[in-house]
């Protein structure tokens, strides 16, 4: 496993020590077709489907038998580590072999799969939403990467958007779904834990925000005639961090991307653009972050007369895992000699689109430092072995339960 960990981390490495693998990328595409080929060369069966997701299956003996599904993502975001969406995906194919070499008789199939743009490059947990059926056409019309990066994307990787859709599968053909995943925060080091047991997946929401002031000459424009679109921008920033740093402590906010044009040196900018996200665990929070912030903003934009248009772009719902599988996970642990605590994810997880569908776990193991989406995620190897074990005893357990 170490040596497919570390083969697959060379595909789109980076100076720092990290990968670039955005979606439809051509490490990407390396990325997968490598996963692919090995899955094939350990006699294992592959599939790619109408999403561009990539499957590896050890197929059961017993007719009529459901799959359990265990994924994660080879798309990276710009700038990310080795491990996020990685270590799920070389995991869940290493617990197909170790099941086929110690040729159990499971009562269900196992598939191993990297979804499409989990990261959101293009969408965002594209892949996996369509496995589900949750994909909506509305989505693909405004994604977050922009209409024709999907569309000059999908081209590249030979998919058709009005077939993405054909890649659900009924829910009933489902066992369930387990992913494993670095923990990307600090909780599992600072306690001290090897295992972390997730009890629920985090929402959110994305908005584009335009501002639109008035450009002109960095030179002999007079600031006090000034409707600087870059000082708007800095602006919203602050109002937006410091209303959700007092009044929703539990919950984050960030502006992740500020595009000015034209963009010059000698030129005041006329326009920014910004790519604004929040996240919560709970729906009615969601709710009234998007009010008080997207109220602030406007009332910034009206008071220094700038321009202001506000375009929805994603909207995830917190998930809750099942709490069987949670307990199966802990069990799995346990009988390893391990240590565990249950918490919440921060962060987006191809697993959220298969909670509300079918019985949906998550295992994490620490992150060093609680760093993730950089070249400095690291987790020690150790701890990847603990993963890896936790989850064939919790394919195990799901295996007796069933
Ligand atoms: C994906 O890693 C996300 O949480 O945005
Ligand atoms: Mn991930
Ligand atoms: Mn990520």
């Amino acid at each position: 496993m170490r040596e497919d960990f570390e083969t697959l981390a060379r595909i789109g490495s980076t100076p720092e020590g990290g990968i670039g693998r955005p979606t439809f990328s051509d490490a990407h595409f390396a990325a997968r077709k490598w996963f692919l080929a090995r899955a094939e060369a350990a006699g294992l069966d592959t599939r790619v489907d109408a999403a561009g997701n990539h499957s590896a299956v050890l197929p059961t003996r017993h007719r009529d038998a459901r799959v359990l599904v265990l994924g994660s993502h080879l798309d990276s975001v710009p700038g990310g580590g080795r491990y996020d969406g990685t270590l799920g995906v070389v995991a869940a194919l290493h617990v197909l072999l170790a099941f086929k070499q110690a040729g159990t008789d499971l009562p269900f199939a196992l598939e191993a799969i990297d979804f499409t743009d989990e990261e959101g490059t293009l969408v965002g947990l594209l892949g996996s939403e369509a496995f589900v059926g949750t994909l909506t056409v509305e989505s693909l019309q405004t994604p977050r990467g922009g209409r024709d990066a999907l569309m000059a994307g999908l081209r590249r990787a030979g998919l058709r958007e009005e077939r993405l859709l054909d890649a659900r599968r009924d829910p009933r053909s489902l066992a369930g779904y387990l992913e494993l995943h670095i923990e990307q925060g600090p909780r599992l080091e600072r306690e001290g834990v090897q295992i972390g047991v997730v009890t629920t997946i985090v929402g959110s929401r994305s908005f584009r925000i335009v501002l639109r002031g008035r450009g002109g000459h960095a030179g002999t424009m007079p600031m006090d005639a000034r409707r600087d679109a870059a000082v708007a921008a800095a602006r919203v920033i602050l109002r937006v961090q410091e209303i959700v740093i007092s009044d929703f402590p539990s919950a984050v906010i960030t502006v992740g991307d500020v595009r000015l044009e034209p963009g010059a040196f000698n030129v005041v900018p006329g326009v920014a653009r910004l790519a604004l996200e929040f996240r919560s665990q709970d729906d009615g929070e969601l709710d009234a972050i998007e009010s008080a912030v997207l109220a602030r903003i406007r009332a910034e934009a009206e008071a220094h007369g700038i321009g202001l248009e506000v375009i929805p772009v994603a909207r995830w719902q917190p998930s809750r895992l099942d709490p069987g599988v949670c307990d199966a996970i802990e069990r799995a642990a346990v009988a390893l000699g391990l240590t565990t605590i249950r918490l919440p994810s921060g962060a987006g997880h191809d697993a959220q689109s298969f909670a509300p569908v079918t019985p949906t776990g998550m295992i994490f193991v620490p992150s060093v430092g609680g760093v993730s989406h950089d070249p400095r995620e690291y987790t020690a190897w150790g701890d990847v072995v603990n993963g890896l074990n936790v989850l064939i005893g919790t394919v195990d357990e799901l295996a007796r339960a069933d």
